[in-house]
């Protein structure tokens, strides 16, 4: 199993446990364990309402893809360590990592 820290909105802290061999964007993991994010382009990387913060992982996946910074750059309350939760899919190495929801509710 591979777990995730999810922090939200008002920092309240939850672990989602997700199988190893599953082929699902964090994105699709969120919205399935009833996490409120919006992800209205359905993952397309057009709306940025799945911007989540790397809180705690691996240092590869602080670092967002060229697609994810041009829309990252839209948002005020983008940082260095803000991602794409549609662009990030989910890993065996992705274990322990915490994430914090950022995208509008
Ligand atoms: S779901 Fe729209 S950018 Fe990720």
């Amino acid at each position: 199993m591979i777990n995730l820290t999810i922090e939200d909105r008002d920092g309240g802290r939850q672990t989602v446990e997700i199988p190893e061999d599953i082929n699902l964007s964090l994105m699709e993991v969120l919205k399935a364990s009833d996490h409120h994010i919006l992800a209205t382009c359905g993952g397309m990387a057009l709306c940025a309402t799945c911007h989540v913060q790397v809180l705690e992982g691996p240092e590869k996946y602080f670092k967002a893809t060229d697609t994810e910074l041009d829309l990252l750059d839209t948002l005020p309350d983008a940082a260095a360590d803000s991602r794409l939760a549609c662009q990030l899919r989910i890993s065996e190495d992705m274990d322990g990592m915490v994430f914090k929801i950022k995208g509008e509710a």
